[in-house]
């Protein structure tokens, strides 16, 4: 860094800030963006969709120069923006100011004007370098958004803490576009017992897993889901079982069958060498004999299918299981292979990915017990769920088309518009009778949620508004 920086202070609708941000990082020398909340808390009362967003770029070229290039960068991105349906009160107004600066360190500066947010009566938002004496009852966030956004200021945010506050009765709660994680540690405060959090930017991951970590949440390390390879096998290249039988392959030629095995061994070396996380942390129990001396191959072929760990000796195969085999078609799935593995004298023991990160030693000692039970046969046990559930926040990059378990609450603070498009993607991912707090949608494009919801056959709850914001808590039915 040299001497001199630039700093430009953009108007924009803070909802588009990471769309905007980007235009910054892919065409400029970017140091860094913050969008400055302060600003619009301040202008409450004017205009809460102009927030501005603080630019900071590097000091190499001249200011003609690069006040030159900005225009034109911002001329093109606007009208390409245009051009994709969003309106000019979507994007902000985007005027500016350039301004050229001495060094110093702007990325503390910010904090200086963030204090404790009241959101409701119960719960006050506290930044991390603040000290705070909670009242009685109060539930308190500790937050260090970083670039990320949610610190608690933003109406949108609020209106989704105001839903969980009144609606959330317990169980799992999915966070979709999680920010900072603040919904998500607020879900656990509330007793979650489970969150899931995503986000498409991939740069606020690790800043909601420290958030959620200052604030004693169990942080669940990696995606809970199976091998999307395995997944893929199982769904679409296995052939056809034929009625349990160990050796034919309905519909299928020798060469055909010689292929599909050769193929067979091919995919379960390659999953050995990607195993997931809950199949490491299993198999570092499993590994060398170390579980009643009994040798435990990891993803071993049998028959047309592949299965997580086997021991030959004693006819043992251990499955670990993620949110997808709760549905229908893998049940049903599910249910064909067991019979096939059953009927091959193995036993089957089904673990839930969840409970290897929550109860690893529980995990362990279910399976010494069947195990050792004099009297097992080839059955299937299956873990009960109830104590699959891991307690904690678990925070990943994607969005809900990714997800495939179903939670009793969700929360998604994203723009109207996103909201519209993944109202599907959405409902897939509430339980029956769970409620969902929409929240990103301006006044004026309230309009757009409305007709997503219906599309969806979401049932609406309540319709609760702050400033120019509206949001929705939406029930699905079935
Ligand atoms: C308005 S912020 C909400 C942050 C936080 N949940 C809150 O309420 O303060 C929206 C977040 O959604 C993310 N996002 C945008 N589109 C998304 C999508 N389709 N799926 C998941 N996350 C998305 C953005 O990266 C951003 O972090």
């Amino acid at each position: 860094m040299g001497n001199t920086y630039y700093e430009l202070k953009l108007k924009i609708n803070p909802l588009m800030e990471d769309f905007i941000s980007e235009i910054f990082f892919e065409n400029f020398d970017c140091d860094g963006v913050i969008l400055a909340e302060e600003t619009y808390k301040d202008l409450e009362m004017i205009d809460t969709t102009e927030g501005t967003l603080r630019v900071f770029l590097e000091g190499n070229d001249t200011y003609e120069d690069l006040l030159y290039d900005i225009e034109n960068i911002l001329d093109l991105s606007r009208q390409e923006f245009l051009d994709r349906g969003l309106s000019e009160l979507e994007l902000g107004s985007w005027e500016f100011t350039l301004e050229e600066k001495r060094n110093e360190d702007w990325s503390v500066k910010w904090k200086e004007k963030w204090d404790v947010t009241h959101v409701t009566e119960k719960i006050a938002v506290v930044p991390d370098w603040i000290e705070y004496q909670p009242k009685e009852n109060e539930i308190v966030i500790k937050l260090e958004p970083g670039c990320a956004f949610g610190t608690g200021t933003h109406q949108t945010t609020q209106l989704c803490m105001k839903a969980l506050e009144k609606y959330f009765k317990g169980g799992t709660v999915a966070d979709i576009g999680m920010g900072s994680g603040i919904l998500s540690i607020l879900a656990k405060k509330l007793g979650a017992t489970y969150v899931y959090g995503c986000d498409t930017d991939e740069t606020v991951i690790d800043v909601a897993k420290e958030n959620a970590t200052k604030n004693g949440v169990n942080v669940l390390n990696n995606p809970i889901e199976g091998s999307k390879e395995l997944k893929e096998f199982e769904t679409t290249t296995h052939p056809p079982l034929e009625g349990g039988s160990k050796s034919t392959i309905s519909g299928w030629g020798k060469k055909a069958q010689h292929l599909y095995v050769k193929n067979n061994i091919k995919l379960a070396k390659n999953l050995r060498n990607n195993a997931t996380e809950p199949e490491k942390i299993l198999w570092s129990y499993l590994s060398k004999s170390q579980l009643e001396n009994i040798k435990f191959r990891r993803q071993q072929p049998i028959g047309n299918y592949i299965v997580d760990f086997m021991a030959p000796r004693e006819k043992i195969i251990i499955e670990l299981d993620g949110g997808h085999h709760n549905q229908n078609d893998n049940i049903t799935y599910d249910k064909q292979r067991d019979n096939y593995l059953k009927n091959c004298g193995f036993t089957v023991i089904r673990i839930w990915n969840n409970s290897i990160y929550s109860n690893i030693e529980g995990v362990i000692q279910y399976i010494k017990n069947i195990i050792n039970n004099p009297t097992r046969k080839s059955e299937i046990f299956t873990l009960p769920q109830g104590e699959g559930i891991s307690d904690g926040c678990q925070f990943e990059l994607g969005s809900a088309d990714k997800v495939t378990e179903k939670f009793d609450f969700v929360v998604a603070n994203i723009l109207h518009f996103v909201l519209a498009e993944i109202m599907g993607d959405l409902k897939n991912i509430m339980k029956e009778n769970a409620l969902m707090s929409l929240s990103g949608i301006l006044d004026e494009k309230k309009q757009m949620v409305l007709d997503a919801i219906a599309r969806e056959d979401l049932t609406i709850i309540e319709e609760i508004h702050q400033d120019q914001w509206t949001s929705y808590v939406v029930r699905r039915e079935k």
